[in-house]
């Protein structure tokens, strides 16, 4: 199978900035998967995240869509067709005052044809658990709920790779459940690639892939059982490590046999469970 995504030695400087933002990433993202990225403020994620659909173009390096690169601007409109973004701030993505118009919105300007505009909004408002709320006012809705409509926005385009800019940031952590759990979903009952930029290692903890980035550069890039029970390297990056992992060191350090890779609550409990028996 070939990468949805390829990253090949990406820099990127901004304009007026004096360091690369981006230097020397590397990597590629295969269809179907959950990856998320983590690292301190200002390491280059959200720099990384707006070259996987052409916001930004590389200063060195390639990053190619699908096989498309995007520095040829005759692609942008089928990239952008296929890795759809959302962003920290609900109220920013909002464009319209009823929520099935906002998730028209993009198709509509994309010039598909009404039918197939109403079969994809309904399914898309479906698949985010927010058809009941189809008629309603945006701006009334929860976080959560709107960061949802958002997504079903994004879904309405018909994407193969979504990618979310720290989207939990700004929602309580109801908001951030419900999130969560509809980009798991998209990703394990749908297919859709999944790459999430978060600040919670508890997200970070259900991916199937896990990177970490320091100063524009990959850190650490491996599974979430092989990433995290590396604390010391994770303190070195201004990172902490998910409860569950806390508990399990701490639990190691006091001579207990447990293993420090059981990420989710009901793994943590089982393996404690394990070995006082
Ligand atoms: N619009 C911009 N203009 C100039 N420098 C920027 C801009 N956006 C980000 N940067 C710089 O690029 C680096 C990476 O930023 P960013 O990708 O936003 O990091 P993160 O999302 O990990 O917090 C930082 O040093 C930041 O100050
Ligand atoms: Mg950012």
């Amino acid at each position: 199978m070939d990468p949805i995504i390829r990253i090949k030695n990406l820099t990127y400087t901004y304009p007026d900035g004096s360091r690369p933002a981006l230097d020397g990433v590397s990597l590629d993202i295969m269809p179907g998967t959950f990856t998320a990225v983590l690292g301190s403020n200002g390491s280059g994620k959200s720099t990384l995240a707006k070259h996987m659909n052409a916001i930004l173009l590389p200063s060195g390096g390639k990053v190619l869509v699908d096989g498309m690169d995007t520095i040829d601007e005759g692609n942008l409109l089928a990239i952008r067709r296929r890795v759809g973004m959302v962003f920290q701030n609900p109220d920013n993505q909002i464009v319209a005052n009823v929520v099935e118009d906002d998730v028209a919105f993009a198709p509509e300007n994309l010039g598909v044809e009404p039918a197939e505009i109403r079969r994809r909004v309904d399914a898309a408002l479906e698949q985010v658990g927010m058809y009941q709320f189809r008629l309603h006012a945006p701006h009334l809705l929860s976080g959560g709920q709107k960061q949802r409509v958002a997504i079903a926005g994004v879904l309405a385009m018909d994407p193969e790779v979504l990618v979310l800019d720290e989207p939990t940031a700004m929602l309580d952590p109801r908001g951030r459940r419900e999130v969560l759990r509809t980009v798991e979903e998209l990703c394990r009952e749908r297919g859709i690639t999944v790459v999430l930029i978060t600040h919670h290692m508890d997200e970070a903890a259900r991916a199937d892939r896990v990177l970490v980035m320091d100063a524009g550069r990959v850190a650490l890039d491996g599974a979430p059982r092989e990433i995290f029970p590396r604390a010391d390297a994770l303190r070195a990056l201004r990172l902490t490590v998910p409860d569950t992992t806390a508990l399990l060191l701490r639990l190691r350090a006091a001579g207990m046999p447990v293993p420090a890779g059981a990420l989710t609550p009901e793994d943590c409990a089982a393996a404690i469970w394990e070995a006082l028996r």
